[in-house]
């Protein structure tokens, strides 16, 4: 009896020696909590990718409580505050309000216009008891608020378990703005079909970098991607390829007679109208790529009257070259087709820009064709190149009754440039030199290092890519402005875009691997100033940025990491 008594004491003491301690406990973390509302951060501690113009890193933190609200101006602004908080609303389980016009209190986020900015430009001013974003125009708060976004703890992006987090924002003034207006990024879907919930995680994860422009490769040899009402056969047929996924790319046997074509996929309008809208939304503009005069098996595959041969075409499972299956130049049936399908692209894509391909096209055919030889005479051309240059210009023509830009590859250049016509200059920067010189605006994207489908580590120790290799450091340095531009020139480089070509992509997880973090050092070099420019801090906010990559769920590349220690051992090796 007196044992089961002394048992029952030591298990009350024990309970209590527990309740203590947990209360003791409880005590520490409200009195860290209260401290770390004080917090003052370091900026090594900051993972701001593409680092901002101007920062001033002050004393302390605002802290970010379930009383915390937006307070905007205007129904846009309304929905950028409510993007951010509705990822408190995952990650922390609480949604702060969003109210449009509203007194000033305590501990809130106030948007407010500052017509003085540039279009993109924001100010961001977070003080202990609230913060203030201004900007000009929707961009610059959309930009303001992927800062606030990054200057978060990681887990605002991914925290299902609504673990406590300690939602402080360093206090920082920061005034910023894009060194360049285009930033892009191109994704091949041709090559490999992607569908429209991947694009949409693509798009998200571009907009926390401050990307604003995403082509989407929607046409080539290995499958057309885009519903076209007035031309169905391009999707019936165009859109599917033998599944030849087994064998290397450069040696898959074309479709043989009888055999179904069942790999692909497409999108549909209404998939195109979410896209565009969904992009819109994250101020990204997204540009079509419907590649002409060659490129395009995959349409004639359909449609083979629109060839100088007539066919018959299949769909391309891999690769093939030279490209010598191109449209009719001679052929006004081929325009027709042509101005059809802009004609719905158009009405699709609010893009200023049109973009219309323009390379690679092999003029063996043309050579050949009674039609394209009466063309050269008719029009009193010297040759095929000048066909060419013909066939871009008729189709500037088109572009431009409807109000947009023609945006075509550097190959648009030879033969003449149509009048109007913006360059993307791929075959290093040449092409772009010479445009901008001829008054043209450029966009730089030379295989060297804007090309994602290269390698990025080393080759033994990477997934099969396309040859070259184009590290994150290279990446980091470019400067889309050739030194060679004198000042009016260089006034006509807009900006630079990644490609990613999808040979050797054959999903998204991989396309994610190949983008992140590459983007981010483009990001970086598109947005900051040279002034700001640093890969020591780059690498040190890259590490941070990871985080929040790994909170996401983005399958990003860590072969730069294996160069770092690569270039690390190799002296400590020399020196044996
Ligand atoms: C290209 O890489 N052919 C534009
Ligand atoms: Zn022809």
């Amino acid at each position: 009896m007196i044992k089961r008594f002394k048992l029952v004491l030591s298990k009350i003491r024990i309970t209590m020696k527990q309740t203590v301690v947990r209360i003791i406990l409880l005590l520490c973390t409200c009195f860290l909590w209260s401290c770390n509302s004080n917090r003052t951060f370091t900026e090594r501690e900051l993972a701001l990718v593409p680092q901002v113009q101007k920062m001033t890193l002050g004393q302390s933190s605002f802290r970010f409580k379930k009383s915390t609200g937006f307070v905007v101006e205007n129904a846009e602004q309304e929905v950028i505050a409510g993007q951010l908080a509705s990822m408190f609303e995952k990650a922390a389980g609480w949604k702060p309000q969003v109210i449009v016009g509203g007194g000033e209190s305590s501990n809130q986020v106030y948007f407010k216009t500052e017509p003085s900015l540039g279009e993109e430009a924001y100010l961001l001013d977070v003080k202990k008891n609230g913060i203030i974003i201004k900007a000009a125009q929707p961009a610059g708060f959309f930009y303001g608020i992927q800062t606030l976004r990054q200057l978060l703890p990681a887990e605002i992006e991914n925290n299902p378990t609504h673990e406590n987090v300690d939602w402080l924002v360093p206090v920082v003034s920061i005034s910023d703005s894009p060194s360049f207006k285009w930033r892009g990024y191109m994704l091949d879907v041709s090559r490999h079909f992607f569908p429209k919930e991947d694009i949409l995680r693509m798009i998200d994860n571009l907009s926390l970098h401050k990307i604003n422009r995403f082509q989407l490769h929607l046409v080539d040899g290995n499958g057309w991607r885009i519903e076209i009402k007035k031309y169905p056969k391009l999707t019936e047929i165009g859109a599917w390829r033998v599944n030849r996924e087994d064998k290397y790319w450069g040696s898959r046997p074309k479709q043989q007679p009888g055999e179904k074509a069942t790999y692909g996929g497409f999108y549909t309008q209404e998939d195109i109208k979410e896209i565009v809208a969904y992009a819109q939304s994250r101020y990204i503009t997204v540009i079509p790529e419907i590649e002409m005069p060659a490129h395009n098996t995959s349409a004639l595959a359909a449609y083979p009257q629109f060839s100088c041969t007539g066919g018959p075409f299949t769909v391309l499972p891999g690769g093939s070259w030279p490209i010598t299956d191109i449209y009719c130049a001679g052929n006004d049936s081929t325009f027709l087709f042509l101005q059809d399908v802009l004609s719905e692209v158009i009405d699709l894509f609010p893009s200023k820009y049109i973009h219309i391909g323009g390379d690679e096209a092999d003029k063996t055919e043309w050579k050949k064709c009674p039609k394209c030889k009466k063309r050269i005479k008719a029009e009193g051309l010297k040759d095929e190149g000048e066909l060419q240059s013909y066939f871009i210009k008729r189709i500037e023509k088109f572009i431009n009754s409807k109000g947009r830009v023609l945006l075509g590859w550097d190959e648009i250049l030879e033969g003449g440039l149509p009048p109007q016509a913006t360059v993307m200059s791929w075959r290093g920067t040449q092409g772009g030199i010479d445009a901008s010189r001829q008054g043209h605006d450029v966009v730089m994207s030379p295989e060297v290092p804007c090309y994602f489908d290269h390698y990025q580590g080393p080759k033994d120790q990477e997934p099969m890519a396309f040859g070259g290799c184009n590290l994150l450091s290279e990446v980091y340095k470019f400067d889309p402005v050739p030194k060679e531009l004198d000042k009016e020139a260089a006034k006509h480089v807009l900006g630079a875009q990644a490609n990613l070509w999808t040979e050797f992509v054959p999903n998204f997880k991989h396309a994610e691997y190949m983008t992140f973090p590459r983007i981010a050092a483009l990001a970086e070099a598109l947005w900051s100033p040279k002034e700001v420019h640093s890969w020591d801090s780059f690498w040190n906010r890259i590490q941070l940025l990871q985080k929040r990559y790994d909170r996401i769920g983005i399958n990003y590349s860590k072969s730069a990491s294996k160069i770092a220690v690569q270039a690390q051992s190799e002296p400590a090796n020399s020196n044996k």
